[in-house]
């Protein structure tokens, strides 16, 4: 019944003053925002987003936070359409927040996915928060990958997955007036390549690896300033018993592109009538590799 009442009024009227809540388009840190979107704050603390400043890795590699040219990407301001953000020279610990991404002060308003009638903020409609454009200020160099790839499929459907119905919001009294909507998982999870295609030849001692990215819209692996890694190791076998081994390393620079057969050639000393390959990935982040695939072929 009350909820009723609620719905009926006018956005603008002037009894929402009374809820508006005015620190919160002032860009505070992101648990502020954890207040009432409890749930969507505890999977984004999980994520990379929530550790681009305080990581040791970029610690590391801007000597110590004196490279101000690393800054915008790290502690983002705002979302400029598809352009570098501006720095945010305060909460830097929260590296890119929810501030970082929703809210714009051209409109005064989080910007975000849905029609919302959101009492202590205004909020604003947002088309792009549905297309991968609104990951290309930052993933620039991934965002050029993945629109040469022309595939329908977005940045957000691989890696904010939605996973159920639920509430935006976990707070008394404002939960009570808001219908459950999917919910787009903001632990910004990589996932994992399934299999790669792997092809082989043999000429004479001489090992001719096809491989094919046909799953992931973009190169494997991926940068903008990271160094994630992928490592491609065979071993030869005749009549069971291993003889030799090789391996080859692949950066991002010379990654496996999107539906693009990449030809690696290993060349041996001995005869071999079997091969082993297995494929491990690092990602920019980890510390150890992780196994993808391993595959056997035979000669014989
Ligand atoms: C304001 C800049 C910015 C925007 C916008 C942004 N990202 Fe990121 N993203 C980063 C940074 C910086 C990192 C690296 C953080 C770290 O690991 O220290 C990152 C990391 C990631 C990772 C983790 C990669 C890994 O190695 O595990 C994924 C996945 C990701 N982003 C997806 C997205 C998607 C999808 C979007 C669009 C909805 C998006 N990002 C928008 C800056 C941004
Ligand atoms: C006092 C509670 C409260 C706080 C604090 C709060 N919000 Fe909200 N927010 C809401 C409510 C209520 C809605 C509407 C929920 C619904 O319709 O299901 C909402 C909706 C949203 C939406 C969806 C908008 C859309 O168009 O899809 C975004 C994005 C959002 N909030 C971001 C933020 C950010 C960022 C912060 C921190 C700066 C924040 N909120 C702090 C209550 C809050
Ligand atoms: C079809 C699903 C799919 C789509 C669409 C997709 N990705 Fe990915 N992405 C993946 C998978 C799977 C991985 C894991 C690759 C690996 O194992 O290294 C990945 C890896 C990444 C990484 C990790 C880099 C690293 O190694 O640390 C980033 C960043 C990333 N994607 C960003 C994006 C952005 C930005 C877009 C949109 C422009 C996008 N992805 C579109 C599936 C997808
Ligand atoms: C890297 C950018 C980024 C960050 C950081 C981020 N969001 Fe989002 N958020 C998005 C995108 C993109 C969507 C739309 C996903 C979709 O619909 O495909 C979204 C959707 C939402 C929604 C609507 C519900 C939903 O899941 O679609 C709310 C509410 C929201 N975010 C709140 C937050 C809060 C609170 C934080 C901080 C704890 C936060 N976001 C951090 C990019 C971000
Ligand atoms: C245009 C935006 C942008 C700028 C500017 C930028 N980065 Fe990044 N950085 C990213 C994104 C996006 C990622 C996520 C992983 C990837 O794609 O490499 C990232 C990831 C990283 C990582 C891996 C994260 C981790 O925790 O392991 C390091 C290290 C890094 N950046 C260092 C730097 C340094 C050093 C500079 C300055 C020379 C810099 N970045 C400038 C966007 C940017």
């Amino acid at each position: 019944m009350l909820a009723f009442f609620i719905y009926g009024c006018d956005s603008n009227n002037k009894i929402w003053e009374v809820f508006q809540e005015k620190d919160l388009l002032k860009h505070p840190y992101a648990s502020r925002c954890g207040d009432c979107h409890q749930d969507i704050y505890n999977q984004w603390k999980n994520s990379r987003h929530a550790k681009a400043y305080i990581s040791e890795d970029y610690k590391k590699a801007t000597h110590n936070y004196s490279k101000t040219k690393c800054l915008n990407c790290h502690i983002p301001l705002e979302l400029s359409k598809g352009e570098k953000p501006q720095i945010r020279n305060f909460h830097k610990e929260d590296g890119v927040n929810c501030v970082s991404c929703h809210f714009s002060s051209q409109t005064n308003s989080m910007h975000g996915p849905y029609d919302v009638f959101s009492p202590p903020h205004p909020s604003t409609k947002d088309e792009d928060f549905r297309k991968a454009f609104i990951c290309s200020s930052c993933h620039q160099e991934t965002y050029k990958q993945w629109k040469k790839a022309k595939v329908e499929k977005t940045c957000q459907q691989c890696h904010m997955t939605p996973v159920e119905k639920k509430d935006l919001i976990q707070k008394f009294p404002f939960h009570w007036f808001h219908l459950a909507k999917e919910v787009y998982n903001h632990e910004f999870k990589t996932g994992k390549i399934k299999d790669l295609k792997v092809k082989v030849k043999k000429e004479g001692n001489t090992l001719l690896l096809t491989i094919t990215n046909n799953q992931i819209p973009h190169n494997f692996p991926t940068a903008d300033n990271g160094k994630p890694k992928v490592y491609v190791f065979v071993e030869t076998f005749k009549n069971d018993k291993k003889i030799e081994e090789d391996n080859a390393l692949i950066t991002p620079k010379f990654a496996f592109i999107y539906n693009k057969p990449k030809i690696l050639e290993f060349n041996f000393f001995e005869d071999f009538d079997k091969v082993k390959v297995v494929i491990y990935r690092k990602l920019s982040w980890q510390k150890k590799k992780e196994k993808i695939t391993e595959k056997i072929f035979n000669f014989k």
